[in-house]
């Protein structure tokens, strides 16, 4: 596949989308601002490194991450990952294509669970991997089959990419399911690239299960600043694994396509790594209010929507049940200004095409439900008679 033939569905929908009022779509957290997280650090007594960020240097930061931001968000995971484990990278999506590009080659065969965020699928096919789709379903919960898996490696599969919590549905994977990913991952010397930018915000924390990183060497996970922390602006993500073969093939990979990070973008990262307890406990709260009001709204008119409760992250993929597909729904909307993710985002087979994405991690989500649930109300007696 060429770099320009399969552009980024969402980034086009948004380019071509000239006014939005209500980001019903949004799937990062409430946006951190610079000045807030200042305050933050200051309060935590991170003095020293609001000195380090007053006075950085602008040359070239170091290749890979510089060790001191790579030592931080090694401490996000079990004690098999350090400074060495981790590769930083210019956000999760440019983390995923180069990880594929530097460890899969043309004429591999890679599985993809689906649906799933793009490049997922599309960072395989730019390596020239032949892919398998293994699809999740409603009726299962939007949970993985390890038997599907199973059923879809051939002699030439090299990599399984998944993500966990997933992006759309918001299901959350067991330490159990990921235990049984890694050991047949080990069984055919398979690597996982496990996409975990929505871990830390699972809606009961005591539901978190492990990093694949932290079960399996087999298992790369993905990370970045954008999700829990709403500071994508940082520019940083990450590559977690254990093996560090693996990880020299990724700095290589990264050195080809950016010299360097911005060094202030690092270190607003291990600012806000210092004071995540405060800044995700805050983004988890505006979470667990909108969730109650989308639970509200969406039992009240179960005639027209359905949809499985979310465990983890502020997106769900909720069903309409009304006489037009979804993607036709996301297109009135828009037209309203009102901007929620169709189907043909995520490429979806026909049997979820009366699906649509929402996201509800933003404060300003309220006023997105209310203009939605007010169109809805319009048009609600003009599908009665269809
Ligand atoms: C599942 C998933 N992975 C990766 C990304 C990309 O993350 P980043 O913004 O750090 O590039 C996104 C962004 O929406 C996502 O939803």
């Amino acid at each position: 596949m060429h770099l320009l033939q399969n552009p980024i569905r969402s980034e086009e929908l948004l380019a071509k989308t000239i006014s939005i009022t209500h980001r019903f779509y949004a799937s990062s957290s409430e946006p951190l601002g610079h000045s807030e997280l200042i305050k933050l650090a200051e309060q935590q007594g991170e003095h020293e490194l609001i000195e380090r960020f007053n006075h950085h240097s602008l040359g070239y930061a170091d290749n890979g991450g510089s060790l001191d931001v790579r030592e931080e968000i090694a401490q996000l995971y079990h004690d098999n990952i350090s400074a060495d484990n981790i590769v930083v990278f210019p956000g999760a999506q440019t983390g995923m294509t180069l990880t594929a590009r530097a460890l899969l080659h043309p004429g591999d065969h890679a599985i993809i669970v689906t649906p799933s965020y793009q490049s997922l699928e599309d960072s395989a096919k730019l390596a020239g991997c032949e892919v398998t789709r293994v699809a999740l379903s409603p009726d299962q919960n939007w949970l993985l089959s390890i038997a599907a898996i199973e059923a879809s490696i051939k002699s030439n599969t090299k990599y399984i990419a998944l993500n966990d919590p997933h992006n759309p549905s918001g299901a959350l994977l067991d330490a159990e399911t990921k235990t049984a990913l890694c050991s047949l991952a080990e069984k055919h010397q398979l690597l996982i690239l496990s996409d975990e930018v929505y871990r830390m915000l699972e809606i009961e924390p005591n539901l978190r299960s492990p990093s694949m990183a932290d079960i399996s060497a087999n298992a790369l996970a993905l990370s970045t600043m954008s999700k829990p922390w709403g500071a994508g602006g940082t520019g940083i993500g990450w590559i977690a694994c254990q093996d560090l073969s693996l990880c020299e093939k990724l700095r290589r990979a990264q050195h080809i396509y950016a010299v360097c990070f911005s060094r202030a973008g690092e270190i607003q990262a291990m600012m806000v790594l210092r004071c995540s307890d405060q800044i995700i406990n805050k983004n988890l709260n505006i979470i667990k209010t909108n969730l109650k009001l989308l639970e509200q709204y969406f039992a009240v008119n179960d005639d027209l929507f359905e949809w499985i409760r979310p465990r983890a992250g502020g997106t769900g993929f909720v069903k309409f049940k009304g006489p037009i597909d979804a993607n036709r729904l996301a297109s009135d909307l828009l037209v309203q200004g009102i901007l929620i993710f169709p189907p043909s985002i995520f490429d979806c087979e026909d049997s979820l095409s009366q699906y649509f994405r929402i996201g509800f991690s933003r404060t300003t989500m309220p006023a997105a439900l209310e203009a939605f649930a007010q169109y809805i109300d319009q048009q609600r007696t003009i599908w009665a008679q269809q």
